[in-house]
């Protein structure tokens, strides 16, 4: 039984003062639930506010990049001893934003998920199809090259540290949820392309999130089905009891 993981991105959201209060928020509408891993990944300059609210609770901390370097200069980026001293445990790695917006690619996944390894976190590391790719019938080439390419070289005992999150790109921020049997399909497909580059009882051990619109009504449903082992959420992270509500759904 993989044990089901929901963690919050914030994405661009939350002050550092605003994170410590929501984190407390969290705290008091989980407390005494440890049988789900809960994570919460606010913006950097929230992160040490964000590790003390954290401290000694069943909330762990998670950051939204990490750098490949040890350090040197790479204006704007952050390395993993930066995070590591502050005390993130969880690096968000290839967001469909970051590769929107920002360029990272299929190969600049590789080597943050390298790092981060290497650093000790557990990586984060989202797929997923845009919309025009799943109307040109594209979906099993885009994830099978991202899940190939992103992971290449990685050992499958490193393959078994990390979370995959599935994030259809035209379900995220939208409202438009993937139905759970469309997730369903394309987490059972990771599933195989994680199996081909590792072993199967290798892949059987990897979580997939499943993240895009996740909300309390419709988590448990997605959560239900066999590949889909927590959510990475957005939206409905930013406010305590919608984030407590999806945790209870993975119970
Ligand atoms: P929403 O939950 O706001 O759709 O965002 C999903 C997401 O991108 C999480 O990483």
């Amino acid at each position: 039984m993989r044990r089901k993981i929901v963690a919050g991105n914030w994405k661009m959201n939350k002050t550092a003062s605003e994170a410590a209060a929501l984190i407390d928020g969290i705290k008091a509408a989980t407390a005494g639930i440890d049988q789900v891993d809960i994570v919460v990944c606010p913006p950097f300059t929230d992160l040490k506010d964000a590790a003390a609210a954290c401290a000694g609770s069943n909330v762990a901390l998670g950051a939204q990049n990490v750098h490949w370097a040890e350090s040197g200069a790479y204006t704007g980026e952050i390395s993993a001893a930066m995070l590591k001293e502050i005390g993130v445990q969880y690096v968000i790695i290839g967001h469909s934003e970051r590769r929107q917006y920002f360029g990272e690619t299929d190969d600049s996944v590789n080597q943050r998920t390298k790092a981060a390894l290497a650093a000790g976190f557990t990586p984060i590391v989202c797929v997923g199809e845009t919309l025009q790719e799943r109307e040109a019938g594209k979906i099993e080439e885009v994830i099978v090259r991202q899940v190939t390419e992103g992971f290449k070289g990685l050992s499958s005992a490193e393959l078994a540290k990390l979370v995959v999150a599935y994030e259809p790109v035209w379900a995220i921020g939208t409202g438009l949820t993937a139905t759970p049997a469309q997730a369903q399909e394309v987490h059972a497909l990771i599933r195989r392309t994680l199996a081909a580059i590792s072993d199967g009882a290798t892949a059987e051990t990897i979580r997939i999130q499943y993240g895009g619109s996740m909300k309390p009504a419709n988590a448990k449903e997605l959560m239900d089905q066999p590949d889909i082992d927590g959510g990475l959420i957005g939206g409905a992270a930013l406010k305590a009891d919608s984030f407590a509500d999806i945790i209870k759904a993975a119970l």
